[in-house]
């Protein structure tokens, strides 16, 4: 697996700096967290590195394998963003279905080939949801929505997985076994996730940064010790978890914490 090296990105709307000449690398195969508050620009380095840039933008989104990030990106959000009037398969296999080629067309081959179906029908049984894959959205619960999302994600194949705070909008419990589901599901996949619960980031991250300031900045990695997703119990991420707390509190001190490298 790759790694992803976002080299000297910069951004402005206007006379507002986001950031400027930030770096950045996704170690490949491993979760890199990203926490900071509304507004410091997280969503639009994501949105930055997936090529889907707003405003005055530079630098360079560059893979160690030497080819483009174009293509290679799964995008998964807050929002589901499933479409309403179709089945939870057809939400999942949208992607598959809007990329039929004209060959496709003109030979009739179905909308749905088979080996497509059971792919999608064999993800949507490791997300749980084998029983909904005939529903619409609408009759589905908000954690069940979000496994939907995470089975579209998984379908895409992608080896980079860019994540928008997806499971900002879940109760507590719910989100302990998302961030469960994704991991196990999401091995080996070099992810990027945006979250603003340090407990997330210190349970999910190989590499937790903190995005702060303006122009905004990132602090140095922390690297909690042990396998994703480490345990509630461990008493070393409890700590972690208060000491970030209190940082992004006071957003401004920019003391390194304990553990930090
Ligand atoms: N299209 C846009 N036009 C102008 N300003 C924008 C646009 N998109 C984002 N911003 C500004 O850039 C900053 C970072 O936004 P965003 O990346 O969405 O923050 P975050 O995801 O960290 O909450 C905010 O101040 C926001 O108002
Ligand atoms: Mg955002």
């Amino acid at each position: 697996m790759f790694d992803v090296i976002i080299q000297d990105a910069s951004l402005r709307f206007g006379n507002h700096c986001v950031f400027e000449k930030l770096n950045l690398t996704l170690k490949g195969g491993k979760w890199t967290c990203l926490l900071g508050g509304s507004g410091v620009g997280k969503t639009s380095l994501l949105r930055l590195i997936a090529d889907l840039p707003a405003g005055e933008t530079d630098g360079k989104i560059l893979c160690q394998d030497g080819f483009p990030v174009s293509n290679r990106i799964a995008w998964m959000a807050q929002q589901d963003l499933l479409l309403p009037w179709f089945t939870v398969l057809e939400n999942i296999t949208l992607g598959q279905r809007l990329r039929r080629s004209w060959a496709d067309i003109l030979k009739r081959r179905p909308i749905l080939p088979p080996e497509v179906q059971d792919k999608a029908m064999s993800i949507l049984e490791k997300v749980g949801l084998t029983e909904k894959a005939h529903v619409l959205p609408q009759t589905l619960s908000g954690g069940q929505r979000q496994r939907a999302a995470l089975a579209r994600t998984l379908m895409e194949n992608r080896p980079l997985v860019l994540m928008d705070e997806p499971f900002g909008a879940l109760d507590a419990i719910t989100r302990l076994n998302l961030q469960d589901l994704a991991c196990e599901l999401l091995k080996n996949r070099t992810v990027l996730l945006i979250t603003h619960d340090p407990l997330e980031a210190l349970r999910l991250g190989h590499d937790v940064y903190h995005l702060r300031g303006q122009p905004a900045q990132l602090t140095d990695a922390i690297t909690p010790p042990g396998e994703i997703p480490r345990s509630l119990e461990d008493n070393n991420l409890m700590a972690l978890q208060g000491k970030l707390l209190d940082r992004l509190r006071h957003e401004s001190l920019l003391e390194p914490l304990a553990g930090e490298q």
